[in-house]
């Protein structure tokens, strides 16, 4: 269970552990504010001591700095706030989160100027630092249970917290929704949460079952999942805020449960991570789940369609042709790139039936992204300028950075197929244009008709290689802070209504 967070004015007495923050001074060393001094001095503790201690142990008070003074049987930190920025908070929340990892609970005083946005942000790495899962029948161990932040006027701050609190605990569902394993994970239990939720948080749901997919034509999540015993969900989730604005926003996300290839089998290193190959769809769920509680104003749905790619004797072909949702016709040379596949069909249904002001899906949907853009920037193509700058924004506020690729225009040849409308991968015969995500994203293009769309490539930083920062090893969440610092913004729409 992640701890408790609250505001408070002062240290509170019975307080086993207190973090004070420090930041670099101008020459050498570390200072503290005077709202650190005197929690020190009610602490009980000696502030010339933790002086020395810095200046000893040459300590200047970095991001994710952390040193720990045992005062009797409690404990005292100092933990650094670097240059003080919202992004230098949530490292130093998630560097005391998990130093603090055994100890019951602690108060943490924030510098005397800080602002909700600070509070917000270091909520936020208190609870996604001391983020973790594990399957297990052992006891669980002991672990921070609250947290008190000591500020020097809660009541202004109270709205900040709540809005920390709110979208680290839709990004640790969206971690917890990757990390568990797929063969408990089947696109039938995804939409059982997705359901559950629903029921939690106000929303409508929809999930149309194998049948139905079949029946309305949704070829590419057909073919897609038909080589699994687990067959595939179309799970909707619809947001209708009470006091509502204009606008509706359709997020998509990629909710493939497992991506083995499918029978264009990845190598066993390669698979190893593809239960997280629904983190998208794990994220747009998480998104959906925290839209009431932050007062978002536009209505929002949120369409993942969920499939289990793998091999087996009746799983679709490499040369296999399959209809999407639109009518295009596909012929899919690689079972592997079959993220495309199921977000064409939700793209073109999103378009035929929702008329969204802004359609926006994500996915871990290429290998390439990663060579080009590293594992720091999710890819976004979006052809509208407005909606690029709004989005790249919002992930610079809430510490989830994204980056703008091109639509290769010229590339587009690649996927012309002679026996079908397009082909699913770059077809031998053109020039190899590399560019993989350029392709993946060209080919997701032709299936959102008009509308004002972006497209994220996560396959880079839906997954961390280790621990860094408010990151943690595994599945990332990424995208839920993202999106919802967009749409609880003051007019996530503005400019961005009707056709584009
Ligand atoms: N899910 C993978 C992409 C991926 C790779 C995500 C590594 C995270 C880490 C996707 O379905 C895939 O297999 N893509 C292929 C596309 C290729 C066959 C055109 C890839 O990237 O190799
Ligand atoms: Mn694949
Ligand atoms: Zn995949």
């Amino acid at each position: 269970m992640p701890p408790v967070l609250a505001l408070t004015e002062a240290v509170p007495a019975d307080a086993v552990a207190l973090v004070v923050g420090i930041s670099p001074a101008e020459a050498e060393g570390a200072r503290f504010d005077d709202a650190a001094q005197s929690a020190v001095d009610a602490f009980g503790a000696d502030v010339a001591t933790l002086a020395a201690v810095l200046s000893r142990d040459k300590v200047r008070g970095n991001a994710s700095d952390v040193v720990a003074i045992p005062v009797g049987n409690r404990l005292l930190l100092a933990a650094g706030l670097g240059d003080g920025t919202p992004r230098d908070l949530r490292r130093a929340g998630a560097a005391i989160a998990r130093r603090l990892k055994s100890v019951e609970s602690a108060a943490v005083t924030l510098p005397g100027n800080s602002t909700p946005g600070h509070v917000r942000a270091l909520a936020e790495g208190l609870l996604l630092g001391g983020y973790s899962f594990k399957v297990t029948n052992k006891p669980k161990p002991e672990t921070l249970t609250s947290v008190q932040l000591v500020v020097a006027s809660p009541s202004s701050s109270a709205h900040a917290l709540k809005a920390g609190v709110t979208t680290a605990t839709a990004t640790m569902l969206a971690r917890d929704l990757a990390n568990t394993p797929s063969s408990t994970k089947t696109p039938q239990w995804l939409a059982r949460q997705a359901q559950g939720l629903a029921r939690k948080t106000g929303l409508e749901v929809t999930i149309r079952d194998e049948r139905q997919l079949k029946a309305e034509g949704f070829g590419g999540l057909i073919g897609v999942g038909m080589g699994s015993a687990n067959p595939p969900r179309l799970i909707e989730l619809t947001y209708t805020p009470a006091d509502p604005v204009a606008g509706h926003v359709v997020l998509v996300g990629k909710g493939i449960t497992f991506d083995s290839g499918g029978l264009s089998l990845k190598p066993n290193a390669g698979m190893i991570p593809m239960k997280t190959d629904m983190a998208a769809g794990g994220a747009v769920i998480a998104t959906m789940s925290a839209l009431r509680d932050l007062g978002v104003r536009v209505k929002v749905t949120g369409l993942v369609p969920a499939a289990e790619n793998m091999p087996s004797g009746s799983a679709q072909r490499p040369s296999d042709v399959l209809t999407q949702y639109n009518g295009t016709t596909v012929e899919v040379l690689n079972t592997d790139a079959e993220g495309r596949l199921v977000l064409a069909d939700a793209l073109s249904y999103a378009d035929a039936h929702l008329d969204p002001d802004v359609l926006i899906d994500l996915a871990t949907l290429t290998g390439a992204i990663s060579s080009g853009l590293g594992k720091r920037h999710a890819g976004l193509f979006c052809a509208d300028e407005r909606l690029t700058s709004a989005l790249i924004d919002a992930g610079a506020a809430s510490g989830e950075g994204i980056w703008a690729m091109p639509f290769v225009d010229d590339y587009r040849v690649a996927l012309d197929s002679t026996v079908a409308d397009l082909s699913n991968v770059a077809v031998s015969g053109v020039p190899d244009f590399k560019g993989g995500a350029i392709i993946a994203a060209l080919f997701l293009r032709e299936f959102v008709g008009r509308r004002r769309w972006a497209h994220l490539d996560i396959a880079g930083v839906g997954r961390a290689e280790a621990d860094e920062h408010e990151v943690s090893k595994g599945p990332t969440g990424y995208g839920v802070r993202l999106l919802l610092h967009w749409l609880a913004g003051p007019d996530p729409l503005k400019g961005l209504r009707g056709r584009s």
